[in-house]
């Protein structure tokens, strides 16, 4: 067997340190991860909070499961061991982002508690905030923006999230937003005062 993968020196001690990146960005990076149903507004309010930061003169990173698994998830399902893997390889690359200093926004179904510890655990617990956008699937179903309930009531899309597949609510989230009955605006900007403390840097 030829000899591979022994030869790896990392540089983290001489890169420059996040520290000093968050001191140039005047901001503590943390990942900001998503929970919730297909369809319940994750993206969306992912979104209006990205420019929300923005526009407040914070930096930040949007990462989405669609988007995600068009490019370097390409490939991966939807059984358990898929997802597992789909939110492994996005917790290294949050990861990366937060080591960078930048608030990386996750928007990702991610279904059991199962797989958002093994996200928690990578990312590391302090870094870690996870935000439950608590819809209720009748109204996720009612909404359908994708068409995909439809499909998955139908039997035409296996393990679907909440139909053939398990979503296990976050039992104690860092922020829950629940979005009922509530404007894009109101959610987000709910969501962008509850997570302003968290990153803020102290002076
Ligand atoms: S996760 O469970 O692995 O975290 P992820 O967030 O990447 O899921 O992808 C979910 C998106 O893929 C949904 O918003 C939906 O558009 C699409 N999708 C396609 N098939 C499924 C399925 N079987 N279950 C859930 N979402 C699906």
């Amino acid at each position: 067997m030829k000899d591979e993968g022994n030869h790896i020196h990392s540089v983290f001690d001489e890169i420059i340190p996040r520290s000093e990146k968050e001191v140039f960005l005047n901001q503590k990076s943390k990942v900001v991860w998503m929970t919730g149903l297909s369809g319940s507004g994750k993206t969306t309010l992912a979104k209006y909070l990205e420019r929300k930061l923005i526009d407040n003169g914070y930096f930040s990173k949007l990462l989405d499961g669609d988007n995600v698994r068009t490019g370097l998830n390409a490939g991966l399902g939807f059984g358990e061991k898929d997802r597992e893997e789909n939110i492994r390889r996005i917790s290294e690359v949050a990861k990366l982002f937060l080591d960078g200093g930048i608030i990386c926004i996750n928007s990702f179904v991610s279904p059991t508690n199962e797989v958002r510890n093994q996200a928690k655990s990578i990312i590391g617990e302090d870094d870690f905030v996870e935000v439950f956008i608590n819809t209720p699937l009748e109204e996720c179903e009612k909404r359908d923006v994708k068409g995909l309930y439809a499909k998955a009531r139908a039997g035409e899309i296996p393990n679907f999230t909440g139909i053939s597949a398990p979503f296990e609510a976050p039992s104690s989230p860092d922020i829950e937003i629940e979005t009922q009955g509530k404007s894009i605006e109101e959610s987000g900007d709910e969501l962008y005062q509850k997570l302003l403390p968290l990153i803020k840097l102290e002076s």
